[in-house]
């Protein structure tokens, strides 16, 4: 299968007042077209940054970054992104922040196709009858949904999600979880989830990558069993324990808690 989002080999060093720092030591990872990969690592080894390099908003020092057999030197408006605390505009509606991209990103829509395709969305992500609500009405939630809509409304190849659901409460969160899996089904994407939390990985994604601690390389990569629609019930099963407890020790070994030649099991 042809790999959508192939990252090869990425070394990249932010300059710095005492010097370079290393981020990315040769970092590879891929994603096949409809793939949705979670990475998880110790904060601050480097997530963001491989975000920005797959976004084109940074060129790495070294290595490739290849989005639809394109090599990425430049921004890519057909990819989507959201982050942890959503940036909306006070001053408009929830509709009218969704189309935001559909003003930036050229777009083959007619001014009544955007509008349509924007409250499909919201209707998709259970925010029918919000439409016309300013950001400061919408819970924490709700905003993060309608971020949500905004990085899928111009159809990107590619979505790419910063911990996206980190700011919210546990059940708001598994609330998301479902809905997420919902879009997918209807509106098929490429993505790329950056998170914290262990559990949210195993149920969205179709692959964890564990990266290592700063500078960052791909440490272990484990494959979510395909058992059909997910059932958030997946979590409580004992080969979620399994899992949950593997992605556990290999965090500790990216942490340094644990010794490193445990790696290769
Ligand atoms: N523009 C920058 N200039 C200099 N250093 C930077 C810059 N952006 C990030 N860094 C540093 O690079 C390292 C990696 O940052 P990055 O944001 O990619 O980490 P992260 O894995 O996303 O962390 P977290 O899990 O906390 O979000 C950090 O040490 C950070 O301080
Ligand atoms: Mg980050």
């Amino acid at each position: 299968m042809t790999n959508l989002i192939d990252i090869k080999n990425v070394r990249h060093a932010y300059k710095t007042a005492s010097g370079p720092l290393p981020v990315l030591d040769g970092l590879t990872l891929s994603v096949p077209e409809g793939g949705f990969v979670a990475v998880v690592g110790p904060s601050g080894c480097g997530k963001s940054t491989l975000t920005k390099l797959v976004a084109g908003l940074m060129k790495p020092d070294e290595g490739e970054v290849w989005l639809h057999g394109e090599r990425v030197k430049s921004p890519r408006s057909t990819v989507g992104m959201a982050f942890q605390n959503p940036v909306m505009l006070e001053w408009r509606s929830i509709l009218k922040n969704v189309m935001l991209p559909l003003e930036i990103v050229p777009t083959k829509l007619t001014k009544s196709q955007q509008e349509d395709r924007a409250r499909y969305l919201l209707d998709l992500v259970g925010l029918k009858g919000f439409e016309d609500k300013r950001p400061s009405e919408l819970s924490g939630g709700m905003r993060q949904r309608a971020s949500l809509c905004r990085a899928l409304v111009h159809q990107p190849d590619v979505l790419i999600l910063d911990e996206p659901f980190g700011a919210l409460d546990a059940f708001t969160r598994e609330d998301l979880w479902q809905i997420m899996h919902q879009v997918k089904a209807k509106e098929p994407f490429t993505g790329v989830l950056i998170t914290h939390d262990l559990r949210e990985s195993i149920y969205l994604a179709d692959q964890v990558v564990v990266l290592s601690g700063r500078p960052a390389r791909t440490q272990f990569t484990l494959d979510i069993p395909e058992t059909g629609p997910r059932d958030i019930d997946m979590l409580y099963t004992p080969e979620a324990a399994d899992m949950l407890h593997t992605l556990r020790h290999q965090i500790e070994i990216a942490q340094g808690r644990a010794p490193a030649e445990d790696t290769a099991a």
